[in-house]
């Protein structure tokens, strides 16, 4: 797979024993940007949390690897995963109210996130950065204490941050989801606008498909810890194929006023539990085969791969 800028091989991520992500494989492309979906609990954040590849966050890599940029970072040591964190791997997380701290200057807490990676911090370059992004009064900014903005202005220089640090890969979990629609709509339009101009690639776990469809190149369907859909945006929006898929993308609520049609039952909530397919209790089109039959993501239209195609009407 060459050319990549992050590939995931194979990849099964634990939490002591509980496997919550089996066998995951994807790949993204310079510039692109690739939506995770699926519902609560069938992994999203622990898929962030094993690129990130931080200790504490305990998650436990089994099997598999993650490349970045040619280079296997899978089981990373402590300092050399400091040098990449931030450099070449940004995040922003669902709420950046708990990675700043609330009570200290954005100007003192830029200045430590730079150093903490050997960069200088220079306040002209910052001012640039927000005056590139559109923020409002960009020369005050730095001035201000995180409990005093917004969560979608705290969210955004959360972004510059992320802009002055550098990365080619950035992972956003969640990154809109607590915001109001035009908060949202703005951290959108703006993480698209730098993707187009520093050619990042971008990681983008939502469960909202609307945001998903305006932003992303690629999407990728989890459930129950396992990549049951993946592809281009406009083939698996368009003609979802896996059948849980269908479902997810059937529960968007419609302009009609009408209850969207649910998904009955839950997930498992630790991951896979059996080798087959996990989505058998909640599947109208399941057989006695499926709880058997080996997990295969397989390409059944160019660009679009699914884990199973029952009950597609082609
Ligand atoms: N630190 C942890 N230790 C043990 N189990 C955890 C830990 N973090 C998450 N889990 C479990 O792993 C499963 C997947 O969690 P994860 O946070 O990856 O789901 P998610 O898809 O991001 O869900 P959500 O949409 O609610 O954010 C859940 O069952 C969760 O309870
Ligand atoms: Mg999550």
């Amino acid at each position: 797979m060459a050319n990549n800028l992050l590939e995931i091989n194979d990849l099964t991520v634990t939490y002591g024993d509980f496997k919550i992500i089996t066998e995951v494989s994807f790949a993204m492309k310079p510039g692109e940007i690739v939506c995770i979906a699926g519902e609560s609990g069938c992994g999203k954040s622990t898929l962030i949390k094993a690129v990130l590849g931080i200790k504490q966050l305990g998650a436990h890599i089994k099997k598999g690897s993650i490349v970045l940029d040619g280079r296997d970072i899978t089981h990373l040591g402590v300092e050399e995963r400091r040098q990449i964190l931030g450099t070449q791997i940004g995040y922003v997380p669902q709420n950046t109210r708990g990675s700043f701290n609330n009570i200290r200057s954005y100007d003192v807490q830029y200045q430590e996130a730079m150093r903490s990676h050997n960069k200088k911090f220079n306040r002209v370059e910052a001012i640039k950065c927000f005056d590139r992004l559109n923020f409002p009064d960009s020369d005050k900014l730095l001035a201000y204490q995180p409990w005093e903005m917004s969560g979608g202005m705290n969210q955004r220089m959360a972004i510059a941050l992320a802009v002055l640090l550098g990365p080619k890969l950035m992972l956003c979990d969640e990154a809109t989801s607590v915001l109001d629609v035009t908060s949202q709509k703005e951290v959108i339009e703006e993480l698209a606008k730098l993707r187009n101009e520093l050619g990042w690639s971008i990681l983008f776990i939502t469960h909202n498909l609307g945001v998903a469809s305006h932003i992303a190149d690629k999407l990728g369907v989890m459930y129950a810890g396992r990549m049951v859909e993946y592809g281009d945006i406009r083939k698996v929006l368009d003609d979802p194929i896996h059948p849980y898929t269908r479902k997810l993308l059937a529960a968007i609520p419609g302009k009609d006023r009408k209850l969207p049609v649910g998904l009955e039952g839950r997930p498992p909530l630790d991951g896979a539990e059996w080798e087959g397919c996990n989505f058998v209790p909640r599947c109208e089109y399941c057989t006695d085969s499926c709880k058997t039959r080996p997990y295969k993501l397989q390409e059944i239209v160019p660009g679009h791969y699914a884990s199973c195609t029952s009950g597609r009407s082609v």
